[in-house]
């Protein structure tokens, strides 16, 4: 037989019902520590219920599928936890920043596609509107939200709230900013790597003093690493907007993304894709539009995925020079592009809404092995 693998055992397990839902063990969080050694098999599973019967049923299920899906011959050690506090699988939610309704991740398979300038565009959008919002840049690789609010200089302060030191969030256009990149020096490189840069992305979420909001958006790094992975273990999120363009290199990253996020272990709503760089306009020739990337890609890998399209945004100067200056070009006023930018911000509100009121809250992943899930 051949050698026994993490995955192998997760496979087995998906096909046990969680007593408690209506999903199976694996994809509701339940099965942890899992460790394999030859034949021998451990592992846990956490059910609500303390009655012997039911500790018993659930072991032999486990048993049974194991044996059915993997081999015969394996000892299985199942070990059952009772989950104690009800509450936090009823509700597993936002226990620990109660004030954010809602917290999006804006994401992109290749990077250069416009995620930053997209999730800074529709933070002030929001804003605008009336929001309260704010935005972590939690890009390890090229942190630049903080030019894009021209804040490129300002280093946050902390202050003591209820007995705790927390990180005041630099605010700009009625945004309230974190990124890493107020971490380091600008002109100094630095590798924000592994241990480091996920402690610094959950300071940026927990030890800041963001009071009440409505959104927070999250500008990851390009592709799925492990900053992604962090993620949606600190957080329920509420969803995840993917950036692409309609080139074809893109798509086929941007699809990678929305699969992550759908993965039964993750489970995270994609809220739409936005697709940027739609076509080149001119400033002078509004009405001509240059379909540079090819046309549509986007919106149809949206149409495939089953995802809405949040908006189709121009590849225009004007967006780019505002960029560099520090001043969002949603800000612009009329523009044809300034108008394609609220209202993809509209849409987003739209779906956000309609996602808390049809789909369950997000749960936390909860386990170490969906790095295995990723990669696989
Ligand atoms: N619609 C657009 N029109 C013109 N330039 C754009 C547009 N979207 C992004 N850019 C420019 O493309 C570059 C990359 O965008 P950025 O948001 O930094 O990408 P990412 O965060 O995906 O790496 C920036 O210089 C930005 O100003
Ligand atoms: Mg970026």
């Amino acid at each position: 037989m051949a050698e026994i693998t993490k995955q192998d055992v997760l496979l087995a397990l998906s096909k046990v019902a969680n007593p408690d839902g209506d999903k199976d063990l694996v994809s509701s969080g339940l099965v942890s520590a899992i460790h394999i050694d030859g034949k021998n098999v451990s592992f846990k599973v956490a059910i609500r219920s303390a009655a012997l019967h039911a500790k018993k049923r659930m072991q032999e299920a486990c048993e049974f599928a194991l044996t059915r899906t993997v081999g015969r011959d394996l000892n299985v050690d199942c070990q059952i936890e009772v989950i104690k506090d009800q509450k936090e699988i009823q509700n597993p939610t936002n226990d620990k920043l109660p004030n954010i309704k809602n917290f999006v991740a804006i994401a992109s398979g290749k990077g250069g596609v416009g995620k930053s300038t997209m999730t800074a565009n529709l933070a002030v959008a929001l804003a605008k509107k009336g929001y309260k919002v704010g935005l972590v840049d939690a890009d390890i690789y090229g942190p630049s939200i903080p030019l894009m609010f021209d804040v490129q200089h300002e280093k946050p302060v902390s202050r003591e709230v209820n007995g705790k030191q927390m990180i005041v969030p630099i605010e700009s256009y009625g945004v309230k900013l974190l990124s890493i990149g107020f971490f380091a020096d600008i002109n100094q490189a630095i590798i924000w790597r592994g241990a480091m840069a996920t402690k610094a992305l959950q300071q940026m979420i927990f030890d800041a003093d963001w009071g009440d909001l409505d959104y927070l958006l999250i500008d990851l790094p390009p592709g799925t690493g492990d900053i992604h992975l962090t993620l949606v273990q600190a957080l329920p999120l509420t969803g995840a907007v993917i950036v692409s363009t309609p080139q074809n290199v893109a798509l086929a990253d941007a699809r990678k993304g929305v699969n992550m996020f759908k993965l039964d272990s993750i489970n995270v709503p994609v809220l739409g894709i936005i697709e940027n760089m739609s076509w080149f306009t001119p400033e002078e020739l509004p009405e001509n539009k240059y379909y540079i990337f090819g046309k549509e890609g986007a919106k149809d890998l949206a149409e495939q995925l089953d995802v809405p399209l949040l908006g189709q945004i121009p590849l225009v100067q004007s967006v780019r020079e505002s960029g560099d200056v520090g001043r969002p070009a949603v800000l612009q006023g009329d523009t044809p592009v300034a108008k394609a930018l609220k209202e993809t911000a509209d849409k987003l509100v739209d779906q956000i809404e309609w996602r808390n009121q049809n789909l369950d809250p997000t749960k936390k992943v909860e386990v170490q092995y969906d790095k295995a899930a990723c990669s696989s």
